[in-house]
């Protein structure tokens, strides 16, 4: 299988210096393949969230290739990264960034609508799958926050996407609605056949992937693979 995320000698400079070793990215290898589950692991400001809005096409390297879903970012205009954004790439976010003034059901109806599909069919069942149907026309401010996150996930899945980007999946969850979302989220990853990238802290995380990279100041180091805990 090709990979679906090919990322060489990234480097990233939010401003510009002699001294590239205050860059936030400097020099990221990384090749993931597609079906696989990642947890991108390091400490704050170790460079998660700079590494995935590059890979989303969202921001630009300072220097480096990256390739998404077999398409080198470098070449394509700022049309073309839509594009892949809308119909290839699934989000999650720490704060859901659900629209607050959709319903449950419009915020997961709007991604499917960007992606040039308009059948209803696919959100409602995705509403279902994440145990949701019943609240498909609560607005954001009426639901938990893990189910907000659920909504969120359901709005990533229904396009049926080649990748999840998720950056800190449960940072804004307990303990017990993290992990279960964290096991909805990579259950229907594992399901589907999509791979997901997640941004995190947190060890739990780790637990459930296939593979850890761990950042370091904006290098990525691998980690052992499945079941070991980071130190
Ligand atoms: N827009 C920006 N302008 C200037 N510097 C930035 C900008 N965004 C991030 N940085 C810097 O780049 C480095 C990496 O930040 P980044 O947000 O990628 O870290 P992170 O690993 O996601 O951290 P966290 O776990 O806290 O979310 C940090 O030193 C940060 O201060
Ligand atoms: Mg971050």
């Amino acid at each position: 299988m090709p990979a679906k995320i090919h990322v060489q000698d990234l480097w990233k400079e939010y401003e510009r210096t002699e001294q590239l070793d205050s860059a936030a990215l400097r020099g990221v290898n990384l090749e993931i393949q597609g079906g696989e589950i990642i947890a991108l692991y390091g400490q704050s400001g170790s460079g998660k969230t700079t590494l995935l809005n590059i890979i989303a096409g969202l921001d630009r390297p300072t220097r480096g290739r990256v390739s998404v879903d077999g398409k080198d970012l470098g070449s394509l205009g700022e049309r073309g990264k839509t594009d892949l954004r809308r119909r290839r790439l699934g989000f999650v976010f720490q704060f859901f960034n659900l629209l607050p003034t959709l319903t449950a059901f419009e915020n997961v109806y709007l991604s499917l609508e960007l992606a040039g599909r308009s059948d209803r069919e696919p959100a409602f069942a995705a509403l279902a799958s994440v145990g949701l149907r019943t609240k498909a026309n609560r607005y954001p401010h009426e639901l938990s926050g893990g189910e907000q996150q659920r909504v969120a996930i359901a709005r990533a899945m229904v396009k049926e996407p080649a990748i999840i980007l998720a950056d800190e999946p449960t940072g804004n969850l307990d303990l017990r609605t993290g992990e279960q979302v964290l096991d909805l989220l990579t259950g229907r990853c594992r399901e589907h056949g999509t791979t997901l990238l997640m941004a995190t802290h947190s060890p739990l995380t780790c637990r459930v992937s296939d593979r850890i990279l761990r950042m370091v100041d904006g290098i990525v180091v691998e980690e052992p693979a499945t079941g070991e805990m980071p130190s």
